[in-house]
């Protein structure tokens, strides 16, 4: 199995503003997901990512995975109060 490090691990956000978070790891992923968890919910699924170099948008979210498959990043802009979970990377 695969240990992929998220950051941050939490964070507070002004309303309106733009908000990054990332998920590494040290070994070369064929695939990235991007989870969401609303609390006492299932996760689900907001983006799979297989190509390197790739970058997704789907409304207001934005993932991208490096060259080297090593690196993610899920953007979201104009953060609002619903935009409020837990979100996983997963390989
Ligand atoms: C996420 O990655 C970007 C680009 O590498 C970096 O600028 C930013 O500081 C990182 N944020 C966190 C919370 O690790």
């Amino acid at each position: 199995t695969q240990q992929l490090n998220q950051s941050p691990q939490s964070m507070s956000i002004q309303e309106g503003k733009d908000f990054i978070m990332n998920c590494s790891t040290s070994t070369t992923l064929a695939t990235l997901f991007w989870y969401r968890q609303d609390p006492g919910k299932g996760l689900i699924l907001l983006m799979k990512l297989v190509k390197g170099k790739e970058v997704k948008n789907q409304g207001k979210l934005t993932a991208q995975f490096d060259e080297k498959k090593q690196h993610s990043s899920l953007l979201i802009t104009e953060t609002q109060p619903r935009d409020s979970a837990r979100y996983f990377c997963a390989s």
